[in-house]
């Protein structure tokens, strides 16, 4: 019998129990799924294997951190190295600090100084605050779509439910939150320049995604980030890069090196700490002064610990190393598994086409249209309940994507060209499936 038709009686119960524990049997809002709740047992590579013993080929990545994929042997041993001689934590500095700080600035010029925070949601709070006590000013331009974390100051954002204008992404955000954020059109520069010519001297700081990640795989349209980046200088704003999904996952120096236009500000995260809880926020010394000084208040009792910084020294290194052929070919696999999908869905009959962009791919329930250009394209594009069913078909034949509709697939250097081949026949399956299901 193949593998995906037993059924998952372990992981099924032990979720129960999960949930019974743990409010909605998650830690986060964003990985409560619904129908297929997988408890995981172990990971390795591009594997996840559940409590039932099934494999699962993972194309979710830990939401795009495990750029060498699950679980790698190298780093395992590099962080445990650092706690056998430092402990996981004690809140001091330490070497690591420093050579951690020296090691981003090498990859990212932009940065002189940094800070290290918990989780991108952290750094980008601190990034935002940063930017308000530099300008003396309240408001953030944000753009439709964008994915910044999901504390107050940036958890607000279009909805199609929602009509027009910025509404709040979760009860309990103040109106005060929603106020301060400005909302516009991604690629629409025009917008952004009319929002600054009405509100310039209200605005800290332009925040941008330079490639929309989790608002449907957007590029920026020739021009964008260096008109963002003259409107910020004409009217005496930050520009912000959030390259918490794009650093080190679309060129080692993120978008900034790959679109050649130089923030104020940048956040990192995900693959930077390797799997570990680690974001970092930074820019020039002059910019990072405030928070040098402590006028503006950025801590944690955690942030920086030899635990993190340890995985973190050990990626950099890895990358350093790797150099450039290490994005070539995992830019290589994602566009064949990309060509591959796009056959699987045209043989079993369906709409479709995926988007890809350096190692993300996203697949679209919808016609291709080379005039995709905003986040609202995009929701008109996807067919969301056709993207949530392939999902939860996929999960039967042993691949796991994330079900976000706009949400996207990640690679890893784990994913050989043996298991783009495997996971190719899985979907194809899935395809056939769902094809029938549709009539
Ligand atoms: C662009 C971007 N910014 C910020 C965040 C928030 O980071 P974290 O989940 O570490 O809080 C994410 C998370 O997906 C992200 O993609």
């Amino acid at each position: 019998m193949p593998e995906w038709t037993v059924s998952r009686t372990r992981s099924q119960e032990l979720f129960q129990e999960i949930a019974h524990w743990v409010a909605g049997g998650e830690t986060s809002y964003a990985r409560q799924m619904g129908t297929f709740p997988l408890v995981i047992a172990r990971s390795e590579g591009p594997f996840l294997y559940d409590e039932d013993g099934l494999r699962y080929i993972d194309y979710c990545c830990g939401y795009g951190v495990n750029l060498f994929g699950h679980n790698p042997p190298w780093l395992v041993e590099a962080v445990c190295q650092a706690i056998r001689i430092m402990g996981p934590h004690f809140a001091f500095p330490h070497r690591l600090y420093a050579e951690v700080g020296e090691r981003i600035a090498a990859f990212f010029p932009s940065i002189e100084q940094v800070r290290f925070a918990n989780s991108g949601t952290e750094a980008v709070m601190a990034v935002v605050r940063l930017a308000r006590a530099i300008t003396g000013r309240p408001c953030i331009v944000k753009f439709e779509g964008a994915y910044h974390g999901w504390a107050d100051p940036v958890c607000v954002g279009w909805q199609a439910s929602s009509g027009e204008g910025p509404a709040p992404e979760s009860a309990g955000v103040l109106p005060e939150a929603v106020a301060s954020v400005l909302l516009c059109p991604f690629n629409d520069l025009e917008a952004v320049e009319a929002c600054l010519e009405a509100r310039g001297l209200e605005i800290a700081a332009i925040l941008v995604e330079p490639v929309l990640g989790s608002g449907g795989l957007l590029q920026p349209a020739p021009g964008f980030l260096q008109g963002l980046r003259a409107l910020a200088d004409r009217y005496g704003a930050l520009l912000i890069f959030d390259e918490v999904l794009t650093g080190f996952r679309i060129s080692p120096g993120g978008a900034q090196a790959l679109y050649g236009v130089r923030p104020d500000l940048t956040v990192l995260g995900k693959i930077l700490g390797g799997g570990f809880a680690l974001a970092a926020f930074g820019g020039p010394r002059e910019l990072m002064r405030p928070v040098a000084e402590g006028r503006v208040v950025h801590g944690g009792t955690y942030t920086g610990s030899p635990t993190v910084l340890a995985a973190a020294r050990a990626v950099l290194d890895r990358l350093a190393r790797e150099g450039s052929a290490f994005y070539r070919t995992l830019a290589e696999r994602t566009e064949r598994l990309a060509r591959g999908i796009e056959a699987a869905m045209h043989a079993a009959g369906l709409v479709g086409h995926v988007r890809r962009i350096a190692s993300m791919l996203l697949p679209v329930f919808g016609p291709s249209s080379d005039d995709a250009r905003t986040y609202r394209d995009l929701v008109a594009l996807q067919d969301a309940a056709r993207y949530r069913r392939f999902c939860e078909l996929l999960v039967r034949y042993g691949v796991f994507a994330h079900r976000f509709p706009l949400g996207r697939w990640f690679l890893s250097a784990a994913h050989t060209e043996e298991i783009l081949e495997e996971s190719l026949d899985r979907i194809a399956q899935a395809c056939m499936d769902l094809a029938r299901e549709l009539g």
